[in-house]
């Protein structure tokens, strides 16, 4: 078998283009489609504030740990285990990373392709003049052809396939770095426009001001898996991606500003919407069709309506096009490294793996919604089993690696640059790697699964 040479390995070539393509991978649906109508059906700000304390108290920490692994093993997150640990079987968790890029992705992709209709639908001015109800059919007849979504998502896998395929610094960064600014002008207009709704006080106060009756261990375990699925957590991403970043560049400086940005982002995706929403009497537990049957609805009822949907599903695109090359790369590292094939090679074949996988996830949303897997149709228990198991699993143990096997020393190396950097908090961040964070995934996940009762 051919051998990678490691010596050939791409990276990142700039400390913005780190930010921009980790920031970019963390940004996307999550945010804007997903945040929105989990937040929706678990309560709104009593759901936003936990959220929040996930993304400080776990999320932070599990995004430096994957960074400090990547950086650290500098290869894919199977070879990364692999060579700081070799011959035990820590590489396993990598490969549950990698199995949950491939899980995620292909659901993702759906939703993707999603986007493309109803973008190429607000161009060609495609929601002119409809009512609610038309547009909830029209959403529906769109699922149930079946065609359609399965295309789109091909384009949109092939879209992620070409820019993944141009390399690190060429293709993810470049794009990155183009795509970013052009999103965070995007979502601020849609959300100066919402907050200036008549009515958008009471999305606003949906929003932020919570009723804590509503917190239920569901919607913690909810809250849970959307800090980690929106940070990008437990799908070797940021492992990969900590693998491009040069030994000079900061890993806590860029795991702040990372989850900073995206926290900030999911902020204003509830701010650009629920007020919306609300603004035009919808109910915002819709459900996974929220963004997409709801807001083609309110921007029909706003003055330049057409550009408004223009500018969201432009948004959609680019925020789930940064996130989909994220994912890919991990698959495709993964491929080249471990198995010696070309970088083209292995785009390709990830992405036809994948693709395959993901149209049965899109036609499982449409004509083939009665084929149930353990219940529940594939492209739900891709969403469920990634989400709420494969991610909070990956989050727990690559805490216990950083916190108990890796080795302070080698940890507190990686995190201060050799001690160039000063790294006063280090010891706080082992307290919370060690303890804090497993405890915590740890009795929110067995007390979903039943084991443990309050
Ligand atoms: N972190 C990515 C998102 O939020 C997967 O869409």
């Amino acid at each position: 078998m051919a051998k990678f040479d490691f010596s050939q390995r791409d990276s990142f070539s700039s400390k913005i283009g780190i930010i921009a393509a980790a920031a970019g991978s963390a940004i996307g649906l999550g945010n804007i489609w997903r945040f929105p109508y989990v937040a929706g059906q678990n309560g709104g700000a009593a759901f936003l504030i936990i959220y929040l304390l996930f993304v400080i108290a776990i999320g932070i920490p599990v995004m430096l740990s994957e960074f400090t692994i990547g950086r650290r093993g500098q290869r894919n997150p199977y070879g990364a285990f692999k060579k700081l640990r070799p011959g035990q079987p820590w590489c396993l968790i990598g490969i549950m990373g990698i199995a949950a890029a491939f899980f995620v992705l292909a659901f993702y992709s759906t939703i993707a392709g999603w986007t493309l209709e109803y973008l190429y639908r607000s161009v060609s001015n495609g929601f002119s003049g409809k009512s609610p109800s038309e547009l909830t059919e029209m959403f529906s007849d769109f699922q149930q052809g079946g065609l359609m979504p399965v295309i789109w998502q091909i384009v949109f896998m092939f879209l992620t396939a070409w820019i993944v395929y141009r390399g690190v610094r060429k293709g993810i960064e470049k794009y990155a770095k183009i795509l970013m600014p052009i999103f965070l002008v995007l979502i601020l207009v849609i959300c100066i426009r919402s907050i200036t709704l008549p009515g958008a006080g009471e999305g606003l106060n949906f929003l932020f001001k919570p009723d804590f009756s509503k917190i239920t261990p569901n919607v913690i375990l909810e809250a849970l898996g959307q800090a980690l699925f929106s940070l990008s957590i437990g799908m070797g991403t940021l492992i990969t991606y900590g693998s491009y970043i040069s030994k000079k560049d900061k890993l806590p400086n860029t795991a702040y500003s990372v989850a900073a940005a995206d926290t900030f982002v999911t902020v204003l995706a509830g701010i650009a919407i629920f007020p919306a929403v609300f603004a035009f009497g919808i109910n915002p537990a819709e459900g996974e069709a929220l963004v997409f049957i709801t807001l083609p609805g309110i921007f029909q009822q706003m003055a330049g309506g057409y550009f408004w949907s223009l500018f969201f599903f432009m948004l959609l695109v680019i925020a789930a096009l940064t996130s989909t090359i994220s994912i890919l790369e991990v698959v495709v590292a993964f491929f080249s490294e471990e198995l010696g094939i070309s970088r083209k090679r292995a785009t390709v074949v990830a992405t036809a793996i994948i693709t395959i996988i993901g149209i049965f996830c899109t036609l499982s949303q449409g004509p083939m919604e009665n084929m149930k897997i353990f219940g529940q149709s594939m492209f739900s228990l891709l969403e469920y089993t990634s989400v709420n198991l494969l991610l909070p699993l990956g989050g727990f143990f690559i805490v216990i690696f950083v916190g108990w096997v890796l080795g302070k020393r080698n940890v507190k190396d990686e995190l201060s640059n050799k001690g160039v950097l000063k790294a006063r908090f280090i010891n706080l961040f082992m307290v919370i790697v060690r303890v804090i964070a497993p405890v915590a995934i740890a009795i929110i996940f067995l007390n979903q699964l039943g084991l443990l009762k309050f």
